[in-house]
Parts: structure tokens; sequence; C-alpha cells
């Protein structure tokens, strides 16, 4: 504080001036006493709001470090490269390593395989100084090896100046969530196959076998009156003929709803035994590529990408006016069974078409079917050059 006097500029901090004892009197002992005493009052002020400033930095820290200790929320600070420095003990709960085992990892050891190329993004876009980043969901590795979910919220913490100084992350425990909405999906499988195989076999041993014995009495009757009334006997044979093409209709409806072939063998034969059959009644080329690892997949994910395939192969056979249709099918080492259809025809207009729900509820169903399994597609399509439909499907051993 600086205070006028006689015409001078006084700080009440800086020492008094050296006293010059032949001018000392009374009056100017009582003004330096003065200044004395209030460079005293002024100095306890200070150190008075300067001690409740600290004491409620104390108190706030104290706070933030209650908070950050025993919230249900993993929280952890890492620095800007994911060295992890401090985490609480929800989440040493929710991974199972142990505080002091934590700190000086890094992100990326306790994140899914899968994973580790997002969470690289977003160690670079906190890096460049992206303050806040989006949640997302993300799997981690328990230290037992299990695969935890978890939304993942991260926002960067910096100095006055702006500098960034480290992430701070928050993550809510969802791997239950996941497996309930998992097991779900598989109980609607489960159900929508029995739905399928009920309905398969009431065509295929009721409906197709009533058929048949109609069939053969007609024959019957077709026989024996062969040579007393031909032009009868020919009208029926015309009958039989078209009662045979509907009982072909019904064993493929019956075939689409349930491929039993499925429960018995391996995908890729599946695929390559369809693909075949669909090339003799085509008489389109239909080339099928197997990697070796697409072996031993669990049934959804066999029964879906079997269906997918089947979907986009027929597509291109009515559609394309293709000459050629490839199908690849091979697990990759990441864990992701590709699975690629392409043909060489007129191409298409896929987000146009996509838009127009009228034309045909085969991608809404592919859409459908992709989600189930967790999957993604991607639909490369040009008019004149052909279509190329990708599925990327994931499928733990
Ligand atoms: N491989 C393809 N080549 C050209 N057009 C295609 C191809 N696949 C799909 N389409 C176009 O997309 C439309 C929608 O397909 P889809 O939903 O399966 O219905 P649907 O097969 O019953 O017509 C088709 O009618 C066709 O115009
Ligand atoms: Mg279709």
């Amino acid at each position: 504080m600086n205070e006028q006097q006689n015409g001078v500029t006084y700080d009440p901090f800086q020492a008094p001036a050296p006293i010059n004892s032949s001018k000392i009197n009374s009056d100017h002992l009582n003004n330096l006493v003065a200044q004395l005493k209030d460079n005293q009052n002024e100095l306890e002020l200070q150190s008075r709001e300067r001690q409740k400033a600290e004491n409620a930095l104390i108190l706030s820290e104290e706070r933030f470090r209650h908070v950050f200790e025993y919230a249900s929320m993993g929280i952890g600070l890492t620095s800007l490269v994911g060295t992890i420095i401090d985490v609480n003990s929800a989440f040493s709960d929710f991974i199972g390593y142990s505080k002091k085992q934590l700190i000086g990892m890094n992100v990326m050891d306790i994140t899914h395989p899968d994973d580790r190329d997002l969470t690289r993004q977003r160690v670079d876009n906190i890096r460049k100084g992206s303050p806040f980043l989006r949640k997302v969901e993300k799997r981690y590795i328990h230290k037992n090896g299990s695969i935890l979910w978890a939304v993942a919220r991260i926002s960067v913490v910096c100095d006055a100046q702006g500098n960034s100084l480290f992430a701070f992350g928050m993550l809510q425990d969802i791997t239950e969530k996941k497996r309930l909405a998992a097991e779900l999906i598989e109980v609607k499988e489960q159900v929508e196959i029995q739905e399928r195989k009920r309905l398969a076999s009431t065509i295929h041993d009721g409906v197709i076998q009533n058929l048949n014995a109609v069939l053969l009495s007609m024959k019957k009757k077709s026989e024996y009156i062969k040579n007393s009334r031909p032009s009868d006997s020919i009208m029926l044979e015309e009958a039989n003929q078209d009662i045979s093409k509907i009982i072909k209709q019904l064993r493929d409806i019956s075939m689409d709803l349930h491929p039993d072939f499925l429960d018995r063998m391996e995908l890729h034969e599946a695929i390559s035994w369809q693909c075949n059959k669909l090339m003799q009644q085509s008489g389109i080329e239909i080339e099928t590529t197997i990697g070796k690892r697409a072996r031993k997949l669990p049934d959804i994910v066999k029964r879906n990408s079997f269906l997918l395939m089947q979907e986009v192969v027929t597509n291109a056979i009515k559609h394309a006016g293709c000459k050629k249709i490839d199908v690849l099918l091979e697990k990759r080492k990441n864990n992701i069974l590709l699975l690629q259809i392409s043909d060489n025809g007129k191409g298409y207009n896929h987000k146009k078409v996509q838009k127009l729900a009228q034309n045909g509820i085969g991608l809404s169903i592919i859409e459908d079917r992709v989600k189930r399994v967790n999957g993604t597609c991607h639909v490369d399509s040009e008019i004149g050059k052909g279509t190329n439909v990708t599925f990327r499907i994931p499928c733990h051993d």
C-alpha cells in the first residue's frame, strides 16, 4: 500500500530511512512510530489473508482428494503420453491392479488390443491440446485377463497459461450392462432360431409331405387313366408338374428359414456349398477364397455371416448384371472375421438406395444382422464399376 507523505510516495514495506540524530525531534519520532505501526498492521493483515487462502487451498485439495478417492467412478490421472500418475480405489478395483502397480504403467498396457488404435488417437489429440474428448465406450483388460467395458470421459488439465499439464480420465464400468445386452441378443437369436426351425419343420415335415402324398396319388391316377382318358391324363400330368414346382419352392423356403446344414458344417464349408449351388442356378461364376483361420466360429457369428453372404451374393446375382462374384472369408489376427463380397456388375448408389425404404428390405436386414454381431458393414459401389461389400465381425475364441 502506498501512502502520500509530504508529497513523497511512501512505501510502508521499505525500511525506514536511516536516522540522523542531529535532526531528531519528537514529531519526527512520532511519525516514525506511526509508520512502523502501520507497517506491522499491514503485515499482520496480509499474513492473516495468506493463512486464510492457504487454509482454503488445503481444504479444497482435501475435498478434491476425498472426491477422487471415494468416488464410485474409476478416476485416473495420466501424463500427456498416457503414463499413469495416480488412480483412485474404484479404478484399481475395476482393473484388478493395485494403485502401486498401476502408477508408471501406460494406459495402453491395460487397453484391449482392438481398442488401442482408438486410444492412441485420443492420446494424440490430448497432446495436440484438445481440452475435452468425447466420451467413448472402450474395452480394458483386467489383471486376470478378462475383458472389461467402460464409458471413458477424458479432459485435459492446464496451467494458468493454458499449457496442458496432464489428462484426467473418468471411467464408468458398463461390463455388466454389456454382458446382459450380449446375453439378450443371444436369447433373441435362440428364440428366432427355434421359431425358424419350427416353421421349417412344419413346412418340411407337414406341408411338403402332404403335397408329396397328393402328387403320388395324382401320378397313380394319371397312369391309371392314361389309355382310357388320355387328355385328362395329360392335364393331371401338368398339374403334377406344377405341384412339383411348389414342393421345390417350399423346400427352398424351408431351407432359407433354417439352413440346417449350418449345424453340421463349418462356416467356410457352408459358404462354399451355397456359392456352388447359387453358381449352378444363376450361371454366374462365383469364386470363394477361404482363409485358414476361419474355423470353429461361435454359432451366432456363423449363422449371421452365412445369411449376410447369402443376401449380398443374391443381390449381386439379381441386380448387378455381373459376370463374376468373389467371396472372401478370412479370420484376421485381431480376431476380426472379414467377409468380403465383390461383383463386377453395374454398381449402384448405396447411400441413395439406403434412404429409399421402399427399395427392398434386404439392406435393412443386413444392417440389423450386422448390429446383432457387433460388426461393421462397408459398401463400396460406383455406377459402372461394380460393388464391394465388406463385413468385419468380431469373433473372440
Ligand atoms: N450388387 C448390386 N449391384 C447393383 N445394385 C444393387 C446391388 N445390391 C443391391 N443393389 C440395389 O439395391 C437395392 C436394394 O437391395 P435390397 O434391399 O437387397 O432389396 P431387393 O434385393 O429386395 O431389391 C436393389 O433393388 C438394387 O437396386
Ligand atoms: Mg436383396
